[in-house]
């Protein structure tokens, strides 16, 4: 068994070939470093793969949502709702793109954000919704479509953890006004650093989106807007672009390893596995997170036996410092989101893990002391 980080069995683990090796040395040998050739080409490729007509790179997934923010106009007393149960970068971006995050519960069945909740959140301020395909699972898109589409509201799609999942044949990021994806070396692909994308069909968003990334430009030496510096570099895009022919592969191997969960945690006493899949619907398990009231000591019993878990996450945005300071939020504000942050515990997925292994974590869970 390989030991990596000091566990048998860890939570992840990024893939680096050696067509990634060579893409890399061969960006850096032939291409400009930043907005080379291989830029525009992973673009072009993502684009096509997510089933959109433009796709801009970005620095990272956060510096996508502000910049898909601020590219359909949102600003100031703007109010943009999301959910408090996902990476806190979702809510920043709002406030960096200088707008007023609001939050709205998730599903009581399941770890996205609820519409109905959402619904009832609406002011005439409203501007945007935020779902977040958390851990690589749909939101319920049809719904914020109809709830955009009825008020006049964009749909921006938080799919940093969902590279690839399917609603209705339809892939994420294509399903709302814009799609935003991360390429942080944990997600499932990586440009092996950081790196974003914003996918759309709106060409003006897509060209504001091109400036704001690229310091505002215009053109070379003009500006039109107050943009940043916050491009992906050439030999990132160029490592993406063979990660990108693999995710359909690796997401199949999450998919798998994921439904063995099931069989094999299947009745664990006091382990609630992840919703079932919904007709339609194909999730890439970004994260294979289970629920329970004894989570706290599942995790250092699987810990002990040398597997890596995880909480993701074990406050909620709204629970956060910063948040509470700012926004006046407490405890009750969110009880979902809430409770999840308390019983929620990743188990380790990744396209590497052996059949073996994924047996191995779910006889730890199995252990009937632990529920005692
Ligand atoms: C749901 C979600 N939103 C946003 C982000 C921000 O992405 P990044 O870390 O690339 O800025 C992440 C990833 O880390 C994420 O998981």
């Amino acid at each position: 068994m390989q030991v990596k980080h000091g566990f048998n069995i860890p939570l992840m683990r990024p893939i680096v070939d050696q067509e990634m090796l060579q893409a890399a040395v061969l960006s850096l040998q032939n291409e400009k470093l930043v907005m080379g050739e291989s830029v525009y080409k992973f673009e072009e490729e993502f684009a096509r793969y997510c089933g959109v007509r433009y796709a801009v790179s970005t620095a990272s997934g956060t510096a996508a949502l502000q910049i898909a923010l601020q590219s359909i106009g949102i600003e100031g007393n703007d109010e943009v709702i999301t959910t408090p149960f996902s990476f806190f970068a979702t809510s920043n971006a709002v406030i960096h793109a200088g707008a007023q995050p609001r939050f709205a519960d998730v599903e009581n069945d399941g770890f996205n954000l609820d519409p109905q909740n959402v619904e009832a959140r609406l002011t005439p301020r409203t501007r945007a919704i935020i779902p977040v395909h958390l851990y690589g699972h749909p939101a319920r898109m049809d719904e914020f479509r109809d709830l955009g589409d009825d008020k006049g509201i964009s749909i921006i799609e938080d799919a940093c953890q969902a590279h690839g999942a399917e609603h209705h044949g339809r892939r994420v990021g294509s399903l709302g006004h814009v799609g935003c994806f991360s390429f942080y070396t944990s997600k499932n692909m990586t440009v092996c650093g950081d790196g974003g994308m914003i996918v759309t069909n709106d060409e003006q968003v897509a060209d504001a989106a091109r400036s704001f990334r690229d310091c505002g430009r215009a053109s070379r030496y003009t500006m039109q807007r107050i943009g940043y510096t916050s491009r992906l570099n050439t030999v990132n895009a160029a490592i993406g672009r063979v990660q990108l022919r693999r995710l359909d592969e690796w997401n199949e191997a999450r998919r798998r390893m994921a439904k063995m969960y099931r069989t094999e945690l299947e009745g664990a006493t006091g382990v609630d596995l992840p919703p079932a899949e919904r007709p339609g619907e194909t999730p890439v398990y970004h994260l294979f997170v289970v629920r329970s009231d004894h989570r706290d000591q599942l995790a250092s019993h699987l810990e002990k036996n040398g597997v890596e878990a995880a909480i993701h996450y074990p406050i909620p945005i709204h629970l956060q410092t910063p948040y509470r300071t700012k926004y006046g939020h407490s405890e009750g504000s969110f009880p979902q989101a809430e409770r999840l942050a308390g019983r929620v515990l990743s188990l380790p997925i990744h396209p590497a893990i052996t059949a073996k292994e994924v047996k191995t974590v779910s006889r730890l869970m199995r252990d009937p002391t632990i529920s005692e």
